[in-house]
């Protein structure tokens, strides 16, 4: 199906609106934070008075005024809203101004005195390890006897790797703005991935009931995750500023604000000693994974579960011990980003792979191909560490097709030609897959609902639980309605997700906004056929059976038969006073999971793909280009083939910015200095490959899954495409050592730390040792 976004026209020509953008009410307060000069602090003295004084200030707000709970923790309770006496990380808020437009708020902001102490600050993860800060106990995922295996293997190696963090630098910054009616009702708006948990954030931080607080959500300029639980203190603080002072109250956080405020991809640490044969086989592999937290657990934990049961991605590992640990530090607290973990562990797994590829010298596609999950007899090949077996395991097929297609081997050879005759640019080719499991491993958050109405004109309004922020999801329900109802996408109204219209939502993340809430409208929409289905019968003067709806239009299955306009048939329901509103609601089967025991069936189905990349790189400066892309991927029975094509490029290249250009980067007192475009850079048009090619893989219909109509989500998966970006940079690093050697390389492997890799490889050919010093015998 080929349908565009149903808001093209609106991004394109700004017309689209967004959050901050909506008819502001009448005396809309504006806020601004007083932000804290210390990693971690004690406040001892905290003196609003002059800013209070200062022109157009209407209050400041401090932890005194929070008549709930002080606290907007998504998992633990350990995330207040405003600190009453401690700092963790440069940059808090320890207080708001509310004035009467932004202005004036930041510059009485300025006039906040507050005295503090300051106290050691923990600013990364290995101070962490060193001060045992951890957020939680360790979380486990094994199989077999690790120790074991690993004494027992021909081969083994060890290594670590660190891996950066990454900024969302979604379009739209975090944005609310929050009305208390006239009835008492708090109507928040909010650019949020979550809106069920922003309305009760609001109502924990209020001390009120659910019930009157209503959380709306029109579309969002982007989220990528950094929207499903860090929209929630943005709103709760215009919240609460709405409560204090009875007015409508806006925020939007200007670029620097919400780098500086808001978390990020979480940095990674891993440990590791693998054991493997001389064909490349794994044979063992135990693994410490840390991740940094930032100053709360925040969604810490699944994310670092979600990386846990990732390192595997498409590798058969027998034995297997996997422990992880969120370091507490005093930054930002981190959070969702596109991938959930799931990139940082598949960096790694693909991290392991390279180096035994390295010490073996083997060609590294043969020893990933040699390693993946397969189905042969017995299925003791395709089972996860988790216990989850690998259903529906396509990749081998569609990687022979990605090879065949791309012209991997001969460009192999190409490369190795081109690289035997320049000296100073070698060019590098790699392949990696991605196999990604497609659920919340959390199981009660897989459910949804919706609520579609059908007026007598017979037009219709579609409601569903999930959030639009750019993915297409709005469009794929469009899709999905007009499908089982038989109508234009024109009789269909999308409305803003709202948690008076659908309640009890989970976030729009994991990937399966559009598995989860396409199921739930289609039960909807099927409810109402069925409704009208009889209605329609009489009117035809056929049986029931034979009714069919298409083409805006009613009718009979059988030659010559008359046809009836949708809207004739719904208004001749409620003349025969029958309901033309259903909800629908859909909870995905078969889910288990014990968080405890890092085991069970998480997944519904796994996203697979892979990608074919080529660089060349400059062995002056490590700059490199990226000559070529093949990517292909699996979306099933693609909603909006469009769509789907725009999210595996978009996804790409995000996932390139992550593993090439992207860098945070803080100062000695925990500051950040990367906060703004001008230090932090996105990909662009430069970096996006020269020659960039997409393909769908076709094949039969999901055998076992049934997602909505046959479709797979594809929001996040296609970012780990970009893994085989980073590879191909190792590949052409390897090229410029004189003696075969195995290449370590930071991440992200931005120009420097190419060039730095280069020069090691260097050094090696120079020495005449090869630099695979780690692997041991
Ligand atoms: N695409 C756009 N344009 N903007 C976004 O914010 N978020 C990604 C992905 N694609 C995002 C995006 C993330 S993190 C997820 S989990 C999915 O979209 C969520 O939407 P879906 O479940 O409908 O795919
Ligand atoms: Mo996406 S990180 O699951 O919002």
């Amino acid at each position: 199906m080929s349908r565009k976004h149903e808001s093209a026209a609106g991004h394109v020509s700004g017309r689209a609106v967004y959050t901050d953008e909506q008819n502001p009410p009448l005396g809309l307060l504006s806020l601004w934070p007083v932000q804290a000069p210390h990693a971690h602090a004690r406040i001892l003295a905290l003196d609003t008075a002059a800013a209070a004084a200062s022109p157009g200030v209407v209050r400041v707000l401090t932890a005194a005024d929070i008549p709930g709970e002080n606290d907007t923790g998504p998992i633990l309770h350990d995330e207040p809203l405003i600190p009453a006496d401690t700092v963790q990380f440069h940059g808090q808020a320890v207080a708001w101004v509310v004035a009467e437009d932004e202005a004036a708020a930041r510059a009485a902001a300025a006039l906040v005195k507050v005295d503090y102490e300051a106290l050691p600050a923990c600013l990364d993860i290995e101070q962490a390890i060193a001060a045992q800060a951890f957020h939680l106990p360790p979380a486990r995922v094994q199989r077999g006897d690790a120790e074991q295996a690993l004494a027992a293997a021909p081969l083994r190696l060890h290594g670590e790797v660190k891996i950066g963090g990454q900024d969302h630098f979604y379009l739209e910054t975090q944005a609310s703005w929050v009305q208390i009616d006239a009835e008492g009702l708090v109507q928040v708006t909010a650019s949020t991935q979550h809106p069920s948990e922003t309305q009760h954030i609001v109502a924990r931080v209020l001390g009120l009931p659910a019930n009157r607080v209503v959380c709306r959500c029109l579309r969002m300029g982007g989220g990528f995750g950094g929207k499903e639980t860090q929209a929630n203190s943005f709103a709760a603080v215009a919240a609460l500023a709405a409560w204090r002072t009875g007015r409508p109250v806006r925020i939007k956080l200007s670029r620097q604000l919400d780098m500086q405020l808001t978390g990020k991809r979480h940095p990674f640490l891993a440990r590791f000693e693998v054991g493997y044969d001389s064909d490349g086989l794994l044979h063992a592999l135990r693994l410490a994974l840390y991740a940094d937290g930032g100053w709360s657990a925040d969604l810490s934990p699944p994310v670092l579960m979600r990386a846990m049961v990732h390192v595997d991605n498409a590798y058969y590992c027998p034995h297997v011990a996997i422990t992880g640990l969120i370091a507490k530090t005093h930054l930002a607290s981190n959070t969702a980003f596109r991938g959930f973990g799931g990139p940082q562990g598949m960096l790694v797994g693909e991290e392991i792979l390279a180096r035994v590829a390295g010490a073996l010298q083997l060609p590294a596609d043969l020893v990933r191909e040699r390693n993946f999950y397969r189905d042969d007899g017995d299925g003791a090949r395709n089972q996860t560490p988790y216990g989850q077996p690998v259903v529906d395991n396509h990749l081998p097929q569609l990687w022979q097709q990605l090879k065949h297609d791309s012209d991997y081997a001969a460009r192999r050879l190409a490369v190795a030609a081109f690289n035997a005759q320049h000296s100073t640019r070698k060019r590098g080719l790699a392949i990696t897959p991605v196999k990604f499991g497609i659920s919340f491993n959390k199981t009660e958050y897989n459910q949804a609902g919706a609520l579609v109405h059908i007026y007598t004109d017979g037009s219709i309004q579609l409601n569903h639980g999930g959030t639009e922020m750019g993915q297409g999801l709005h469009t794929k329900m469009l899709a999905v309605a007009a499908r089982v109802l038989g109508v234009s996408d024109a009789r269909i109204r999308i409305m803003a997700t709202s948690t008076d219209k659908v309640p009890n939502t989970s976030a729009t993340a994991a990937s399966s906004g559009s598995d989860l809430n396409g199921q739930a409208v289609k039960a909807a929409c099927e409810t109402l056929r069925a409704r009208l289905t009889p209605v329609a019968a009489a009117m035809l003067g056929g049986e029931p059976e034979a009714v069919r709806f298409a083409d805006d239009a009613v009718f009979l299955d059988t030659p010559g038969s008359p046809r009836l306009e949708f809207a004739e048939v719904a208004h001749a329901a409620y003349n025969a006073r029958i309901s033309l509103s259903a909800t629908g609601y859909y909870r995905t089967p078969g889910l288990s999971w014990d968080p405890k025991q890092g085991r069970g069936h998480p997944f519904y189905y796994y996203a697979f793909g892979a990608a074919v990349a080529e660089v060349e790189v400059c062995g002056f400066t490590g700059v490199h280009t990226l000559r070529r892309v093949d990517l292909l991927h699996d979306v099933g029975d693609s909603l909006a083939e469009g769509i789907d094509r725009g999210q595996i490029e978009g996804g790409f290249v995000q996932g390139l910015g992550w593993l090439t250009c992207e860098e945070l980067r803080w100062n000695a007192a925990g500051r950040l200095l990367t906060d703004a475009p001008s230090t932090y850079k996105i990909p662009t048009l430069g970096e996006v490959p020269q020659d960039f090619r997409v393909g769908l893989f076709r094949r039969r219909r999901e055998p076992s899954t049934s997602v909505i109509f046959g479709s797979k989500g594809v929001g996040e998966p296609p970012l780990m495409l970009a893994l085989s970006v980073r590879e191909a940079l190792r590949d052409a690093v390897a090229a410029f050592a004189a003696v075969p050697a195995a290449v370590t390389l930071a991440s992200p492997a931005t120009p420097e730390a190419v060039f730095l890799a280069i020069e090691s490889v260097r050094g090696t050919a120079a020495a005449g040792a090869p630099a695979a010093a780690t692997a041991e015998a």
